[in-house]
């Protein structure tokens, strides 16, 4: 079993692709201090993504990296990790990131990646979760935490909340529903990484309790 991170305050980068309402949330429980972290950059690779707006609100560092810049995704991704590391980032943050994250970005931060998820994984993968979830008619769906692996969607799971699926649901009520859950759980998971009690061994992930209680 392997501490996925020792305790201590976590300097964090997000990256994100579109509205940034999970950034916002990560934001608020950092300003209520009930996570012990700061975000130091909001990396987009959408010129006009609503989060951008949202972090210069909140008087953090914005970057736009344009992965059309750049000859392949390996290019792309070796330009992000130097943003990264030029910053000395312990954690990343994947909210609303509408990319796959390959090799380059991987290996610079294994198992430092997280991702959440619109759906009760390994169900719904993908894009349009909640609209998979209605359509396949399922009774609960959810959101999950996860770190990212090479697969869409399909790393070791941290976290889970699930929410009821109503017969009068469309697939906005439904992601509105699931974007609370959302609000509420990814803050949660990076201030147990904070408090160092996430460990990981193969593809279960285990939450200890805070040492000496
Ligand atoms: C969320 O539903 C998240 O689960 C998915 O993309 C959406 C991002 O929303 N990965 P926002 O940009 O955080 O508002």
């Amino acid at each position: 079993m392997k501490q996925l991170m020792e305790a201590g305050h976590l300097k964090l980068a997000v990256l994100a692709s579109g509205r940034g309402s999970n950034f916002d949330a990560i934001g608020q429980a950092i300003d209520k201090k009930d996570l012990d972290a700061e975000i130091a950059v909001l990396i987009s690779d959408q010129p006009n993504a609503q989060a951008l707006q949202k972090a210069t609100a909140r008087g953090i560092e914005i970057l736009h990296i344009n992965p059309r810049d750049f000859s392949g995704r390996g290019d792309y991704e070796a330009a992000l990790v130097d943003e990264l590391k030029a910053r000395n980032i312990d954690l990343v943050v994947l909210a609303g990131y509408m990319r796959l994250v390959g090799k380059v970005f991987l290996s610079a931060y294994q198992n430092r990646i997280l991702n959440i998820h619109p759906a009760l994984l390994p169900s719904f993968p993908g894009l349009h979760a909640q609209k998979q979830a209605l359509d396949y008619g399922v009774k609960i769906s959810g959101c999950t935490v996860h770190i990212v692996d090479q697969g869409m969607d399909t790393g070791p799971i941290i976290m889970q909340k699930a929410v009821p699926v109503y017969d009068t649901d469309d697939e906005e009520v439904l992601s509105k529903r699931i974007l609370q859950e959302e609000h509420q759980v990814y803050w949660r998971v990076l201030q147990l990484i904070a408090e160092g009690r996430v460990w990981i061994k193969d593809r279960r992930i285990f939450i200890s309790n805070i040492p000496g209680d």
